[in-house]
């Protein structure tokens, strides 16, 4: 089994996955402890964030191995996120994952985070390239055009806020409550998606960058004009996933790619899955579970690294807050 380890933000996961000989690797556990010290700032303060993933990697990799059955002889290779994210916690779970490849004398391989948020969706699907990888999440929004597996070249991403951020920020305002994605999602259903007219971003522009500023723009007028938080929920929602589809689908006709890997935080909003199922594109998503930050992708990536023959990392490997997927990444 491969054992991945996710500790970039505010949440420390600890994945297990089987790779049989010749088969898809399966989602063995998945244990995920979120931090809630964070709730009283309103925002994630990054040494509070470390030390709790100092004082609970150990029992969440305790909890996963129960969860898979297994026990540390069961550990075949080792797959840890080394970027991009806040240093200081990143150092946690990379530390503790070459500590333990090296106590286990087992392959060690240093993941990027959002190669592992692409690889969530290999638990529902078979990832061959050519795809396009599209991930939503709430730091990024970002498109992927992969030709061959491995090789990821940017070719949008948004020029303002990232999506998630978008919920999070408009679910604020209108006082949806925290995490603003499921807020959002929530209320919607109960809101009229035509209640508030927003124009929908980039019209008319070419390529396949995004924005989300405007909308939020937008959102706080509307919030002062009376708007409830209902129609607010769901006419934005509306327009936030109309935008990522039609750009998608732009850069799919263009290129020629009928397969799309939906990931990140976002993906688990399911009017974005079904305006993406409905697409015409091949839409694949994580399982649900496996959208927002977790372990079980990061093992997932892992696998994927040591099916593809790569070399496993050095154990002097570092930690970055930033690092590009692709050599073009932004
Ligand atoms: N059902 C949903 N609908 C829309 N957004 C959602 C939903 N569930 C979660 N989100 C959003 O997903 C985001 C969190 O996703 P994720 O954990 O992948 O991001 P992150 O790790 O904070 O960012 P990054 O991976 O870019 O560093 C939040 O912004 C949250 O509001
Ligand atoms: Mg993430």
């Amino acid at each position: 089994m491969i054992l991945g380890i996710d500790t970039s933000c505010d949440d420390t996961g600890v994945g297990l996955v089987a790779l049989p000989a010749g088969g898809r690797a399966e989602v063995r556990a998945n244990r995920i402890w979120s931090q809630v010290v964070h709730a009283r700032y309103g925002g994630v303060m990054p040494e509070l964030a470390s030390r709790e993933h100092v004082e609970r990697i150990d029992a969440v990799m305790q909890d996963a191995l129960a969860e898979a059955g297994a026990g540390v002889g069961d550990i075949g290779a080792v797959a840890a996120t080394a970027g991009p994210g806040l240093v200081g916690a990143l150092l946690v779970g990379l530390m503790y994952g070459k500590g333990l490849a090296q106590g286990l004398g087992v392959p060690f391989y240093a993941a990027h985070h959002l190669e592992g948020h692409i690889f969530a969706a290999a638990s529902e699907a078979e990832l061959e390239a050519p795809y396009l990888a599209l991930v939503v999440s709430g730091g990024h929004t970002h498109l992927f055009d992969v030709a061959a597996a491995g090789e990821y070249r940017l070719i949008g991403a948004t020029r303002d806020d990232a999506a998630g951020e978008a919920f999070d920020k408009i679910a604020r305002l209108a006082g949806l409550g925290y995490p603003g994605g499921p807020a959002i999602s929530e209320a919607a259903r109960r809101g009229d998606p035509k209640g508030v007219a927003f124009k929908e971003p980039m019209l008319g522009q070419a390529g396949y960058d995004f924005s989300f500023s405007g909308l939020k723009t937008a959102a706080l007028l509307a919030h002062r004009a009376g708007a409830s938080g209902e129609d607010l929920a769901a006419s934005f929602q509306a327009v936030a996933v109309k935008h990522l589809l039609k750009v998608t689908r732009r850069a799919a006709a263009d290129l020629g790619r009928r397969t799309v890997v939906v990931s990140g935080g976002v993906a688990a909003n399911a009017a974005l899955r079904e305006a993406f199922g409905a697409s015409g594109l091949q839409a694949v998503f994580p399982s649900q579970g496996l959208n927002t930050d977790n372990g079980a992708m990061i093992a997932l990536a892992g696998a994927a690294a040591m099916r593809a023959g790569r070399p496993p990392s050095r154990l002097d490997a570092g930690a970055a807050a930033y690092v590009p997927l692709a050599n073009v990444d932004g």
